[in-house]
């Protein structure tokens, strides 16, 4: 399906990745990223640290995040030789060409998106104001998306399925402009939601969230990561008795990791009454050490040599720059007669 196709993928450096940040997103858009590349295309892996800005105003904090979540796609093995790895604010054209597709973004647009509509909620469940902390920067949040999609012909937008209706919006914003100027100047994307990627339960049961506390750290040493297992709820019965695996939270949380020969034992294992809690956690434990030991050792690698991700960075920069240009060009040509 990616024959020669250009794929984009952008990331808000926000909050620290956890377990199901990685196997439900991060994880999931490399090997994306590795398909487009075999099947003769182009990948684009992108930091949104301009719209990280809206939310987190602590430059500090700001840095540590986009470290964090650059050194995870590195140690999660995203390659910048072949991927086209930056940073948004690197790229100056993009908020020129932000401002460009503003006189073709329907206010009403930003006004029905999700990120708008979920803080708009939020206030009201609070008895607060409708705008009450809405910066423009949210409001317009879809505008500068549409950009970072739009100034690189792209294809196709991996996404998680609340960030569909951001790239339908960049694909009508593309479609009014072509339309008013009798031209395609820009490419219409499609996005792409991967149904078999799952939403993997915290150690509460809900989804696992960095706002809910519930997480299972990633790249944290074996003690916290053990920690975080050995909390997950379970109840009181004991090993003996058979139970359905598919009430049990420790199995759910193992089926986004676990191979089906593996998930079958410990399915196996509580239904015929052999394999307590103790047991399970144990499986899951392993499991999760095995997918991330590897990957921990790169990332704490790149973290502490953190100028090479640098010069990687700007590498990427240095590639994508002449296509942002040229998209802006062309879009500056049409919009002022050149
Ligand atoms: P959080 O809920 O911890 O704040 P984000 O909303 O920042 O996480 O999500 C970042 C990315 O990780 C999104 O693409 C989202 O779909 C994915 N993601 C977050 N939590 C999970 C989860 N529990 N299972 C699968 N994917 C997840
Ligand atoms: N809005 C996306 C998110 O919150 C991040 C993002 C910004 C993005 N620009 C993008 C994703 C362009 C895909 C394409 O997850």
């Amino acid at each position: 399906m990616f024959e020669k196709k250009t794929i984009l993928t952008g990331v808000k450096p926000t909050g620290t990745p956890h377990l199901g940040n990685y196997l439900g997103a991060i994880r999931p858009a490399i090997r994306l990223g590795h398909e487009a590349l075999a099947a003769g295309g182009r990948h684009y892996m992108f930091i949104a640290d301009y719209h990280a800005i809206n939310a987190e105003k602590d430059p500090a904090v700001l840095n540590q995040k986009l470290r964090e979540i650059a050194c995870i796609y590195l140690a999660g093995g995203l390659d910048p030789a072949k991927s086209i790895f930056y940073r948004q604010s690197d790229i100056a054209e993009i908020p020129e060409i932000t401002t460009i597709l503003y006189a073709y973004t329907p206010k009403g647009f930003m006004n029905k998106a999700h990120a708008y509509k979920a803080a708009v909620d939020k206030n009201r469940e609070a008895g607060k104001p409708d705008d009450d902390g809405i910066n423009m920067g949210l409001y317009t949040y879809p505008t500068l998306m549409a950009a970072d999609i739009l100034t690189y012909d792209t294809d196709i937008v991996p996404v998680g399925k609340d960030q569909v209706q951001h790239v339908e919006i960049a694909r009508d914003i593309a479609g009014a402009i072509n339309a008013h100027y009798g031209k395609e100047l820009l490419h219409l994307p499609e996005y792409f939601v991967d149904n078999n990627v799952a939403v993997v339960p915290g150690v509460d049961g809900r989804k696992m969230s960095k706002s809910y506390g519930n997480v299972i750290p990633l790249f944290e040493d074996d003690k916290a990561i053990k920690k975080a297992i050995f909390s997950i709820k379970t109840d009181s019965r004991p090993m003996e008795e058979p139970k359905d695996p598919e009430e049990i939270l420790v199995y759910e949380i193992y089926k986004a990791i676990a191979t089906p020969a593996q998930l079958q034992e410990m399915g196996d294992g509580l239904r015929q009454g052999k394999l307590g809690y103790g047991h399970i956690k144990n499986m899951l434990l392993d499991a999760v050490i095995a997918e991330v030991s590897e990957a921990r050792d790169k990332y704490n690698y790149y973290l502490a040599h953190f100028d090479e991700v640098e010069g990687m960075l700007e590498d990427g920069a240095a590639k994508a720059r002449p296509v942002a240009r040229a998209t802006l060009k062309r879009l500056k040509d049409a919009v002022f007669g050149n």
